[in-house]
């Protein structure tokens, strides 16, 4: 059990090395073995003292982030991305694995450190799905923005809060007119410009992006995309995305992650992980019958057969096991690596050459 371990520790580091080696890239970000799990509580009982039971929401997960590229993490809600998201900002800290940003370990190893968190949240910063809740509804747009910045930023000789404030609200589209404005008199893709600007103002390195569009209509999905990019040559961002859209990761991003309960199962550049889905997984998400709006390319509109895995009791083996119609008896004993099968692109599936 421990060798298994080890042996898939050993392919996860060899994963994320080879993939930023041939990527040629600086690495900006990176974590290695990263596990988040949940303890469930029960009420007492004391015939169960022991065997606490968790939920894998992340189940080591090893990620390489370049500088100015964008990463997708698609998957199915329940998946996983979330918690990544917030145990890689250290929002939700990690129970196990290590975080590198900037090259400095964040985490967990034996030489526990004091993480800076006023350095850290000024080169990372997370946009949420939903501005409503990010947004503080009495602050006026100004006020949310310098919040940040009065927080986190040192200033220089003669630089002021209100130049990063307009500065970020003029690079999102919006004027000093929205600066006096509160969250209610604005439209939904305003306040998510709001957001944008906020996560923008203390010029950040990186920003992680949580269904950043999902909670928007297509129109307007569409221009704060574009927005995503522009901001991204301007102010040269690395940004790493979640998202259940297939769309949205084929539009913004170079390199997709596939997350399936808590395990990342196909990882490459983007076009040929679209292009070319290897996992069953992936192969089912991507061929699901075309709609006529791609923006509604929707994982909550794809059906997979099957339920969705339990997060407490995964399946044995191959988690993707008892929905795979690929599945031999292999499966359901012995989890499989991940495997390259092209430069850059790894599959998680012991018949990954069948998929081909
Ligand atoms: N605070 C929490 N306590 C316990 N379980 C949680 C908590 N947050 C998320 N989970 C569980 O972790 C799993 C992953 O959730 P999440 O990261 O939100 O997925 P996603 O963002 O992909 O929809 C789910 O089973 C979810 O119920
Ligand atoms: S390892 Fe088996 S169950 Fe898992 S995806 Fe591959 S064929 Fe399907
Ligand atoms: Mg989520």
């Amino acid at each position: 059990m421990a060798n298994e371990h080890k042996k898939e520790e050993d392919i996860q580091q060899h994963l994320a090395q080879l993939t930023s080696e041939q990527a040629g890239d600086s690495i900006i970000l990176e974590t290695r073995n990263l596990k988040k799990y949940y303890p469930i509580r029960r009420g007492f009982n004391p015939f169960q003292r022991n065997g606490q039971q968790y939920v894998r929401a992340v189940d080591d997960v090893s990620i390489k982030v370049p500088k100015g590229k964008t990463v997708a993490i698609l998957g199915e809600s329940g998946c996983g991305k979330t918690t990544l998201a917030k145990a890689i900002a250290l929002l939700s800290p990690p129970t196990s694995g290590e975080i590198i940003f900037n090259g400095q370990s964040l985490t967990f190893g034996k030489k526990k450190k004091k993480v800076d968190y006023k350095k850290l949240y000024r080169e990372m910063q997370m946009v949420f799905q939903d501005p409503d809740s990010s947004l503080d509804p009495t602050l006026k747009v100004k006020d949310s923005i310098a919040e940040p910045c009065k927080r986190l930023l040192t200033l220089g000789k003669g630089e002021d809060i209100e130049t990063f404030v307009m500065k970020s609200l003029k690079a999102v589209g919006l004027s000093a007119m929205h600066a006096e404005r509160i969250p209610a008199h604005l439209s939904g893709g305003q306040k998510q410009r709001v957001a944008i600007a906020r996560a923008i103002a203390p010029q950040p390195k990186i920003v992680i992006l949580d269904e950043p569009t999902s909670a928007l209509d297509a129109s307007v999905q569409a221009q704060i995309l574009n927005l995503l990019l522009d901001l991204q040559k301007n102010f040269n961002l690395t940004y790493l995305i979640i998202t259940h859209n297939i769309s949205v990761a084929e539009y913004l991003s170079d390199i997709l992650i596939v997350m399936y309960a808590g395990n990342v199962v196909e990882y490459g550049p983007s076009d040929s992980v679209i292009s070319k889905p290897r996992h069953p997984y992936t192969i089912t998400l991507i061929s699901a019958a075309p709609i006529p709006n791609p923006w509604k390319r929707n994982l909550l509109n794809t059906e997979i057969r099957g339920e969705v895995p339990s997060a407490i009791n995964p399946p044995s083996g191959c988690k993707f096991h008892p929905r795979c119609t690929y599945a031999g008896k292999r499966c359901s004993e012995e989890a499989p690596e991940l495997k390259e099968i092209s430069p850059g692109h790894f599959v998680s599936c012991h018949f990954a050459e069948k998929t081909a």
